[in-house]
């Protein structure tokens, strides 16, 4: 479908579900759950993993203060490592949340079951051409009565798991044989525009399929938790990461031995729109709001640069003596800005000293997103790994 970005995306590896494992020394990693919900702009599961694999202790904390999909945050658990993680965005929160959840297949779709036969009508339906395009009428009000369920209680282990799924599977394309998308033939990682689905559905008289949510959901639930993994402790803080009080009660608790994140490259600000789907479904609008509610503000490098100062400066507060910060950072090309420039002039007076600095190749390499979005290499900007020492 062709709703392809014109500028670069962040640096992604591994959004395809099909690969879900790598190899490091002679130990599979297995990633399956990494892949739960689509997301973007999140950087590959090697990359803290390797990190953490080689430098961390037993009883580390991590925190990730623009968490995503929870990445750093699934890499600290395969380690046996607690971790925190702070996005503002709802979703990058549900799904990071699904990435620390100890729970087992049937204890999901029990879950599910359960929602259903309490919930039995839905409260809260959407309509308009979208949705009567989008959504088989009883896939949707499935979907929407296991929403409200959610939305009503979801603190468990078993619902965190199966928001996500539910998310994961909301939009993407439509099987040959077997379904695993309840939606109309859509992206899977970005939501779809309206007026641009309905057309393309329109023109190409694509009616939504019925599919079996329940069926669809154990499927899921098997493929990304049937692998045991080892509990860890930790947690997600849906907040503002630039704001002081998010981290008020953080603290009293563990100190932070290792901070690492990878924030919003400059100009990338479009997280809430290009989710709204997935936003409607942890109980947003039903509609596409071009809010930024709780994100960086992109309007100035110096603007920009002195948000990222505020969060590093943050985590620094709760950070030990001896933590250490690795950041990845890139570029998109449409803003004309030179991505080191940007995160060098916010490490001024934060609090931590820039250790080294090292090229992490060009966002066209590999399977990266970037390709697949912009379609061609020319608009990928080269990313950095920088490591800093917090001195206070
Ligand atoms: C590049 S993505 C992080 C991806 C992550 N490394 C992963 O692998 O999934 C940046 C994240 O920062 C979040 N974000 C933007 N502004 C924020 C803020 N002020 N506070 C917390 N999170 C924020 C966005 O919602 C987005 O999820």
């Amino acid at each position: 479908m062709a709703f392809i970005r014109k500028w670069t995306r962040q640096n992604i590896c591994e959004s395809r579900e099909g690969i879900e494992a790598f190899k490091m020394s002679d130990k599979i990693i297995n990633m399956s759950l990494n892949a739960v919900c689509p997301y973007f702009t999140m950087f590959p599961l090697k990359f803290p993993y390797s990190i953490l694999s080689h430098h961390a202790n037993p009883g580390d904390w991590i925190i990730d203060p623009f968490c995503g999909r929870g990445t750093t945050n699934y890499a600290g658990r395969l380690l046996g490592l607690p971790s925190i993680g702070i996005d503002s965005s709802p979703v990058a929160v549900a799904s990071s949340e699904a990435k620390l959840a100890n729970v087992a297949p049937d204890a999901i779709i029990e879950a599910a079951e359960q929602i259903l036969s309490e919930v039995k009508i839905a409260q809260d339906v959407p309509t308009g051409e979208f949705w009567d395009w989008a959504f088989d009428p009883s896939v949707l009000n499935t979907i929407c009565r296991l929403r409200e369920g959610l939305m009503r209680s979801c603190l468990l282990d078993s619902h965190k798991a199966l928001r996500a799924i539910l998310m994961g599977a909301l939009h993407g394309p439509r099987g040959k044989i077997r379904q695993s998308y309840f939606s109309n033939q859509c992206q899977r990682t970005y939501a779809p525009k309206p007026r641009y689905a309905v057309k393309f559905w329109k023109s190409r008289e694509l009616q939504p399929a019925f599919v079996d949510v329940l069926e669809i959901i154990g499927n899921r639930a098997h493929r990304y938790y049937q692998q045991l993994l080892p509990s860890c402790g930790g947690y997600i803080l849906h907040g503002d990461s630039r704001a002081q009080e998010t981290y008020l009660h953080l603290s009293d608790g563990p100190k932070i031995k290792w901070v690492l994140t990878s924030p919003p490259y400059y100009g990338m600000c479009t997280y809430l729109p290009d989710q709204w789907l997935r936003l409607w479904f942890v109980g947003g609008p039903s509609n596409v709001e071009y809010s930024t509610n709780g994100q960086l503000e992109h309007s100035s490098v110096a603007g920009f640069s002195d948000q990222l100062r505020k969060v590093w400066k943050n985590v620094g507060t709760i950070c030990r003596p001896d933590a250490r910060m690795i950041i990845r950072f890139g570029g998109i090309n449409v803003r004309n800005v030179a991505p080191m420039t940007v995160l060098k002039e916010s490490l001024k007076n934060s609090g931590w000293k820039i250790q080294t600095l090292k090229s992490a190749g060009f966002a066209s390499e590999g399977r990266r997103q970037a390709v697949h979005f912009s379609k061609s290499s020319n608009n990928a900007l080269e990313e950095y790994d920088v490591w800093a020492k917090w001195e206070g």
